[in-house]
């Protein structure tokens, strides 16, 4: 019989498996931000007249290697969040500079699908890491734009709760069935009929738990199939004051 292998060696498998995606992880970067950033150079056509053919071809490469390489800066996140070296830097911001932030971001995503992005913000202060604060709009709204029909509408809450700002990002997309909505923030989960549509990493969600968790607040999500989603999460801060003018 083989003799049971120790803790100690199962540790030490561990450590490497995480060491070798994480090795893994940043050569993959660092090659596609060649790729990417070659590719953008071609197409600026600086270095020569580029045909049609060439044209759609090296956009091909541009896009796949761009959506690559977000999915490795997600498997990143989401292996410093398990390891818990994720640092989160909160200071005092203006609540709708952030929100106007975010909108701006995804505007040219919207726009290709031909969505309205509606924004109600509290004109008060937030206390958080502003860039992973960023990071949870971009993939919530992204996610609403992703799993939504074009002409569609998304909304964008940003409330004073008293204890901190209450954000709700609503969509009239194609929802998500009630036996998965728990599993939506667990990795590499995809639910129902949004498995067919666009491929994303499946970390968005479970990295944006990570960093609202971190900053000491709850997210969570409702749905309603056919008629939208709506995803909340909470930002406590110690004061929050108004900025109204
Ligand atoms: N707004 C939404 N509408 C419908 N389904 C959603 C929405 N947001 C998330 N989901 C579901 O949750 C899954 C996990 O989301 P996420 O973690 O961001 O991964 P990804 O976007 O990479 O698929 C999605 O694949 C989709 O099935
Ligand atoms: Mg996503």
């Amino acid at each position: 019989m083989e003799p049971s292998r120790s803790v100690e060696s199962k540790r030490d498998d561990y450590s490497l498996r995480e060491e070798f995606i994480a090795v893994m992880a940043h050569e993959m970067k660092n090659t596609l931000s060649s790729i990417v950033s070659f590719s953008e150079i071609l197409l600026t056509q600086k270095l020569g007249k580029l045909n049609d053919r060439q044209k759609v071809r090296l956009e091909h490469i541009l896009e796949g290697g761009s959506r690559l390489n977000s999915m490795i800066i997600d498997v990143l996140d989401f292996q410093k969040i398990g390891l818990g070296q994720l640092r989160i830097e909160k200071r005092k911001y203006e609540l709708e500079e952030v929100c106007q932030e975010a909108i701006l971001d995804i505007s040219s995503l919207a726009d290709s699908k031909n969505i309205t992005v509606n924004a109600h913000v509290d004109q008060v202060e937030i206390y958080c890491d502003y860039f992973r604060i960023l990071q949870v709009l971009n993939n919530i709204l992204n996610n609403g734009i992703k799993f939504s029909d074009t002409g569609s509408t998304i909304t964008l809450n940003a409330f004073s709760d008293g204890n901190g700002v209450l954000f709700e990002v609503v969509d009239e997309g194609v929802g998500i069935e009630e036996s998965d909505l728990n599993k939506v923030f667990q990795k590499f989960k995809q639910s129902g009929i949004s498995k067919s549509l666009e491929k994303g990493s499946g970390l968005g969600l479970a990295i944006c738990k990570g960093i609202v968790e971190l900053h000491g607040g709850k997210i969570w999500i409702e749905s309603n199939m056919g008629r939208g989603t709506k995803v909340s999460f909470t930002v406590p801060g110690r004061k929050i004051f108004s900025t109204k003018k």
